[in-house]
C-alpha cells in the first residue's frame, strides 16, 4: 500500500515538473483558485499503469477478464473498445467540480467474458481518461477452435449459456484515492454477476458503512464521502455477494493537505 501512494506521489512530481516548465511560457491568470496552486485544466494527466495482456488465446466457452490499469488526474476512467464499438458503460467521475484541485486516483479495470463464443474474437481496447488527456492500450482476444462453434441465440438459451448464474466480479474500482482535505470523494465500485450481487462497503475499522451525513452508498455502488477528513485515512473495502459467491477489493483513501499537494 505504501509503495502505490509512493508511485502516486512519483507521478504527482512528474506532473509538477511538467507544471512549472507550461509556466514558463504561459503566465495566464485564472479566477479558478486551485490555480493559486498551479492547477489548471491542461494539468491533467493519465497513464496506463498496468496494461492488459497483448494477446490471449482462448478455446470456445472459457472464461476470461481482460485486466487493465491506469493513474491519473483527476482520477480516471476506463472504457473497453471491442473493434470500434465502446462495450462498457460510461463510467464517468463526477467531474463537474472544476473550482478545486483534482484528486488523482490509481484504478482498475476487468472486462469479464463469462462464456467465449466465436464471435468474441477481436481487438479489445483499454481506453483510460483524466478529463482531456487519454491513454489507450489493446488486446488481442483469439478463439482457437472457433470452427462451427458459433451459436444463435435460440442455441444459447437452450445451452442455459444465455441467462447462466455467475460469480460476481468487481469490475471498476480505485486502488488508491487521493484528494485534498474538505472536498468530497467518489469511491467507485462497479461490479457483474448474476443474480444480482448485494453490495456493502466497509470501513477502515472493519465496521459496514450504513448511509450518514457523511458516508452514502449511491444506487450504482460507489461509496460517497462528503468533506473527508484526515481521520478518514484507510483502506475501505467493497464486498459484492451473490447466491453463487462473493468477491471484493479495497480502495486506499490518502486525504491530502493543500499544502502536501503544492510540495510533494
Ligand atoms: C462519458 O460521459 C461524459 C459525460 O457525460 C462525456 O463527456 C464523455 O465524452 C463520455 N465518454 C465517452 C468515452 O463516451
Ligand atoms: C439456430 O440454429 C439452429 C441449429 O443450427 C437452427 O435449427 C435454428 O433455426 C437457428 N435459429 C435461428 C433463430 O436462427
Amino acid at each position: 500500500m505504501i509503495l502505490s501512494v509512493l508511485l502516486m506521489a512519483i507521478s504527482l512530481n512528474v506532473a509538477q515538473c511538467r507544471r512549472l516548465n507550461d509556466n514558463d511560457i504561459d503566465n495566464e491568470v485564472s479566477s479558478n483558485p486551485a490555480a493559486n496552486l498551479g492547477y489548471r485544466e491542461h494539468d491533467d494527466w493519465v497513464q496506463i499503469s498496468q496494461p492488459p495482456v497483448p494477446v490471449v488465446n482462448k478455446k470456445v466457452g472459457a472464461h476470461v477478464e481482460l485486466y487493465c490499469e491506469a493513474m491519473g488526474s483527476p482520477p480516471p476512467t476506463i472504457q473497453w473498445y471491442k473493434g470500434n464499438m465502446r462495450i462498457t458503460e460510461n463510467e464517468s467521475f463526477d467531474t463537474n467540480v472544476i473550482s478545486r484541485m483534482p484528486g488523482l486516483a490509481k484504478v482498475s479495470s476487468r472486462l469479464v467474458i463469462n462464456y467465449l463464443l466465436p464471435r468474441h474474437q477481436d481487438f479489445y481496447r483499454c481506453v483510460a481518461e483524466s478529463g482531456r488527456k487519454v491513454r489507450t492500450s489493446t488486446a488481442k482476444l483469439n478463439i482457437v477452435n472457433k470452427e462451427g462453434r458459433e451459436m444463435n441465440f435460440t442455441q444459447l438459451i437452450s445451452a442455459k449459456i444465455l441467462g447462466a448464474h455467475h460469480l460476481p466480479r468487481v469490475t471498476f474500482w480505485a486502488q488508491t484515492y487521493m484528494d485534498v482535505i474538505g472536498t468530497d470523494v467518489i469511491l467507485p465500485c462497479r461490479f457483474v454477476g448474476n443474480p444480482k450481487p448485494n453490495l456493502i462497503w466497509i470501513d477502515p475499522n472493519g465496521k459496514v458503512i450504513e448511509n450518514d451525513d457523511r458516508f452514502t452508498v449511491l444506487p450504482e455502488g460507489e461509496l460517497r464521502i462528503r468533506s473527508i477528513l484526515w481521520s478518514d485515512m484507510g483502506g475501505y473495502t467493497c464486498a459484492v455477494e451473490n447466491t453463487l459467491g462473493e468477491d471484493s477489493i479495497e480502495t486506499f483513501l490518502y486525504p491530502m493537505q493543500v499544502n502536501t499537494y503544492s510540495i510533494l
